[in-house]
């Protein structure tokens, strides 16, 4: 720390580093990132938001300013919250530390908390909003926003898939057509995720435990709730029933009862099979696709998703990349619906 950053681009873009650290941690808070810069622009505190019932990121950032905050910026990926919930306003804490400046991302949309712009600007600090707005939007806040936009948890369809758009060879297996390195970039999202869907069909052919496991093998502390639909029964021994966490049966073909039934989530990770991703696609109960492109022809009948309900070209669901990585030999592409 006691850096200078090259601006307030790179200031927030550390603030971002910070949520996507604490993301799946926070809940029912929104994973924030603040970053403290003196009045000389460095780096003096940083901070991601603690678990429900300890410090706001903002909070833990000004207390390892210390001093140093005074007259300097809060560079923060959210509003600052101006409401008594389990702990005190953050404006608060912002106001007593003197800092001169507020910089965020995005706006609270939650009207329980917002006002904290209007309430610094008040009391004569100045405060800058929209900085990378569409960086936090739509990485480590995405899916509280849509949960406080709509009610409902935010689905992310994830699968693997060979070049030719395969997601299973033609006799069904399916175990690896990623690679090692795409799993354990997996397992760092799932760990970050509230619950993993997967069909019947994806559990009596793969047997997956639908863990999030670190690269030694071992269960991380934190474990998403695994759910299984469909009315098929499960022999007992299936991996997923173990005790490695918990799990949620759903006796139905209605995506929507899924996301009901999983309202208290925020990030939801669809893992089935091309029924249930085509069930849920047609639903349009997909908020993003993240898909791993492995370099790999398989060809046959097994395609990633089964009928989306398009007829015609005119009508194809129309998505947009919002990320293309690679990960070890693969491609990771991220695609959100147009207009997101
Ligand atoms: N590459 C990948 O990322 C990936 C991921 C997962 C699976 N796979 C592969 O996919 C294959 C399994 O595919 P799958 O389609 O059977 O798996 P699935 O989509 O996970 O499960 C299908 C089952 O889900 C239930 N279901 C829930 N909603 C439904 C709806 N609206 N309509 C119809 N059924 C619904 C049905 O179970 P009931 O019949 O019990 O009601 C159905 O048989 C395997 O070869 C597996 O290896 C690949």
């Amino acid at each position: 720390m006691n850096q200078p950053v090259d601006g307030l681009d790179a200031a927030m873009r550390l603030a971002i580093e910070q949520s996507n650290q604490v993301k799946g941690t926070t809940y029912p808070n929104p994973p924030v990132g603040a970053v403290i810069l003196d009045a000389g622009g460095a780096v003096v505190g940083v901070g991601g938001t603690e678990p429900a019932g300890g410090d706001h990121a903002e909070v833990l950032a000004l207390r390892r300013a210390g001093d140093l905050a005074v007259g300097g910026t809060a560079v923060v990926t959210l509003e600052p919250c101006n409401h008594y919930g389990k702990t005190p306003p953050c404006v608060n804490a912002l106001l007593e530390a003197k800092v001169g400046a507020v910089v965020y991302g995005v706006a609270d949309p939650n009207p329980a908390a917002a006002g904290g712009a209007a309430r610094l600007t008040e009391a004569g600090v100045q405060v800058t909003s929209g900085v990378l707005a569409d960086e936090v939007a739509g990485g480590p806040l995405r899916e509280w926003l849509h949960k406080q936009r709509t009610g409902l948890p935010h689905v992310t369809w994830k699968y693997a898939s060979s070049v030719d758009g395969r997601s299973a060879a033609a006799d069904g297996t399916s175990q690896w057509i990623s690679s090692e390195a795409s799993r354990l970039d997996l397992h760092r999202r799932r760990v970050a995720a509230d619950a993993i869907v997967v069909g019947t069909g994806t559990v009596l052919a793969d047997d997956p435990v639908l863990t999030a496991r670190l690269p030694d093998g071992s269960l991380t502390g934190r474990q998403p709730l695994r759910v299984v639909v469909g009315m098929r029964e499960m022999p007992p021994e299936a991996k997923v029933l173990n005790d490695d966490s918990r799990t949620m049966v759903i006796r139905t073909h209605d995506p929507m009862e899924v996301i009901k039934a999983l309202s208290d989530r925020t990030d939801v990770l669809l893992e089935g099979g091309p029924t249930l991703a085509g069930a849920f696609l047609r639903a349009g109960a997909v908020n993003r696709i993240l898909v791993y492109v492995a370099p790999m022809l398989l060809g046959g009948p097994i395609s990633a998703v089964d009928d989306v309900g398009v007829p015609t070209i005119a009508r194809a669901l129309r998505w947009h990349f919002d990320g293309v990585d690679r990960v070890g030999p693969d491609l990771v592409l991220s695609l959100v619906p147009r207009g997101d």
